[in-house]
């Protein structure tokens, strides 16, 4: 059973659609299970001011890829790359081992993101950590 802060933001995500003019916008997948996340996030002064994800994935998926926007806003770019899967998980309660790696397709769509954006050059290094 999942704890009910993760049943709370998968019946109710946060951040659910597009920004148009977005600084980053970038598609991860998980090919072992097939879940994939558009995320945009747009960008003022080094700062994430909005944070938005279309998803085709599981309950897990869906309320971490919620969180995690809700956890990147207002954050630095800096503070955005520091964010792990662990914390994300612990802000919801806690996930089931086998849904940890669910958790990885939101932070690892910011990671890449982020790098890609302030060096470009890194993208191919950053898509080798995806899930
Ligand atoms: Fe694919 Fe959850 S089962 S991300």
């Amino acid at each position: 059973m999942y704890p009910a802060i993760v049943m709370e933001h998968f019946l109710n995500p946060r951040n659910v659609g597009i920004i148009e003019d977005a600084e980053i916008i970038i598609q991860v997948g998980d090919p072992t299970c097939g879940d994939s996340l558009l995320l945009f996030l747009k960008i003022d002064n080094d700062v994430i001011s909005d944070a938005k994800f279309r998803i085709k994935g599981c309950g897990a998926a869906i309320a971490t890829s919620s969180m995690t926007t809700e956890m990147v806003k207002g954050k630095t770019l800096e503070e955005a790359l520091a964010l792990t899967d662990v914390q994300v998980a612990e802000a919801l309660g806690g996930l089931p081992d086998e849904k940890m790696h669910c958790s990885s397709l939101a932070v690892g769509a910011i990671h890449a993101g982020i790098l890609r954006y302030i060096s470009p050059q890194e993208e191919g290094a950053a898509e080798q950590n995806m899930p």
